[in-house]
């Protein structure tokens, strides 16, 4: 990430380099006014001579009195999407050409703030790279030395959308790093020093102790096998008027999910740090609220536990009374998420009564059959609900899909031996739908969507969309929007 991002309001062509995203209609029509005539010239001349033809994401790298430019075309108007235009601008800061240049100038094709805004996110979401563990002289680029200046005018939204960024970044160094850094103490250190000194919060705590005295057996079990201390956390945000009900967010967060005693196999469970991702994204809508001092009341909170192997742990087949009182079989040891968040949502809604509660979770492999990797499956009892996420989901790119949920799922998880199973249909049928059924059964009237990111957390391979390897963020920009707006 950038060490600086800032905005200027014109041109000063006087940094290391100045990068100029440019249309392919701009350079046919010659509808660029560039101050330097030079430059402008020199445009007209490379786009005759067919030496930079306007095609999407050609670059070259032009040196005119001693300045220097990175020439970038975008194709042409009519195709460029938001998505599409933060790869490029991703991919030009991330140039060779710019190896040396510690300040750098970004001059978009126009200044609409949809524009300016794909450039915050090329740049501050694009750039990130998980390299803690790289050693210095290899592979690692410098990007973090470098500044960026934006051509823009200044204004709150666009501070916004850095600090959003910011957020989501953090937010992916939560889940890249190892799984026994990344504890469950480690994150409440972690939102302890995020809400630290804050007047409008409250913060309530259940370790192992806690939770054994109230009966959140669900959430117990799945830590059972673990030598960590499995935690709830609770962080009651006040911003506003003290009478308004609350928005729940809750986070699933397995520090490592090995799959218990139903081990997962090779292939697997190489990335099952991620398994805390929706915790982290709680955590991050967390800073990001902090920090822009959103007006609503939330209460945010992350169910904590690692699913270890042991002798210690969980057994398929036993029966676990959960904190709402129902029975429920433990089917598989690898359908963990679930029980864990069963028992904080039954909790918070007890004992929090929250008007709507919206939990994000790494829940189900079946989502990443069903959506793939760049949309989280949304499933709710609520069609509001369900209409705003979605809103925030195309507003902030974070992307969703709505999934069903219909009355006839709930014989998916009917036990034998319990009230209900942590496993529906067979292998391989609508997994992501019966997940959501589990959860559903222990939410009673509340309003209530689920967000499940097991597909967007994490990108395996190289780079997806203006991700890079790694942790994503996913879900930090959609529950922002959401409760900017909501
Ligand atoms: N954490 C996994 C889901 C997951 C899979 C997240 C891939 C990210 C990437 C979850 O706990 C899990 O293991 N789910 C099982 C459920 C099954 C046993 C019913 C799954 O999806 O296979
Ligand atoms: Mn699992
Ligand atoms: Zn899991």
């Amino acid at each position: 990430m950038f060490k600086h991002v800032s905005f200027i309001p014109y041109a000063t062509f006087k940094k290391d380099i100045s990068i100029i995203l440019i249309t392919a209609d701009q350079l046919k029509n010659r509808s660029f006014n560039f101050t330097d005539k030079d430059l402008s010239r020199s445009l007209i001349g490379l786009f005759e001579s067919k030496i930079f033809t306007g095609d999407p994401g050609q670059t070259y790298p032009l040196a005119l009195n001693k300045r220097f430019f990175l020439l970038v075309s975008l194709g042409a108007q009519k195709d460029i999407t938001s998505t599409s235009l933060k790869i490029l601008i991703k991919n030009s800061l991330l140039s060779p050409n710019l190896k040396d240049a510690k300040n750098i100038e970004l001059i978009c094709h126009d200044q609409k703030g949809s524009t300016i805004k794909c450039a915050i996110e090329g740049a501050l979401l694009g750039t990130y790279s998980w390299n803690k563990y790289k050693s210095k002289t290899v592979d690692k680029n410098n990007i973090d030395e470098k500044n960026l200046y934006i051509i823009s005018t200044k204004n709150k939204d666009l501070e916004s959308n850095i600090t959003i960024c910011e957020s989501t970044n953090f937010t992916r160094d939560l889940v890249n790093d190892n799984a026994d850094f990344i504890t469950s103490a480690f994150l409440e250190k972690t939102i302890l020093s995020l809400v630290k000194g804050r007047k409008n919060i409250s913060v309530e705590i259940l370790n192992k102790k806690e939770l054994k005295a109230k009966g959140l057996n669900l959430l117990l079990g799945v830590n059972q096998g673990s030598n960590k201390e499995p935690k709830l956390i609770i962080v009651k945000y006040t911003g506003s008027d003290k009478k308004d009900k609350y928005t729940a967010l809750v986070g699933k967060g397995i520090t490592f999910d090995s799959g218990g005693l139903n081990l997962k196999p090779t292939g697997s469970i190489e990335t099952m740090r991620e398994d805390m991702g929706g915790a982290a994204a709680v955590i991050g809508t967390l800073k990001n609220a902090l920090a822009l001092k959103i007006k609503k009341n939330i209460i945010f909170a992350v169910g904590l536990a690692e699913n270890a192997i042991g002798s210690g742990s969980q057994k398929p087949g036993d029966v676990v009374i959960s904190y709402s009182k129902k029975s429920v079989e433990i089917a598989n040891t690898d359908a963990e998420g679930r029980l864990v968040l069963a028992d904080a949502i039954s909790y918070i809604i007890k004992n929090y009564e929250p008007e709507r509660l919206i939990n994000i979770a790494t829940l189900t492999g079946a989502c990443v059959i069903a959506l793939g990797y760049d949309y989280s499956g949304l499933i709710s009892n609520d069609d509001i609900l369900t209409k705003n996420i979605l809103k925030s989901s195309i507003e902030t790119d974070d992307r969703a899909w709505h999934l069903p949920n219909y009355p006839e799922l709930k014989d998916s998880v009917k036990s034998n031996i319990a009230d209900i199973k942590n496993l529906g249909f067979p292998k391989g049928i609508a997994g992501t739908l019966t997940a959501a059924e589990f959860l559903r059964q222990f939410v009673g009237d509340t309003k209530w969507a689920h967000i499940d990111i097991a597909g967007t957390a994490f990108v395996e391979g190289t780079s997806r969309m203006y991700y890079g390897h790694g942790a994503t963020g996913a879900g930090v920009r959609l529950l922002t929007n959401y409760l900017q707006n909501n």
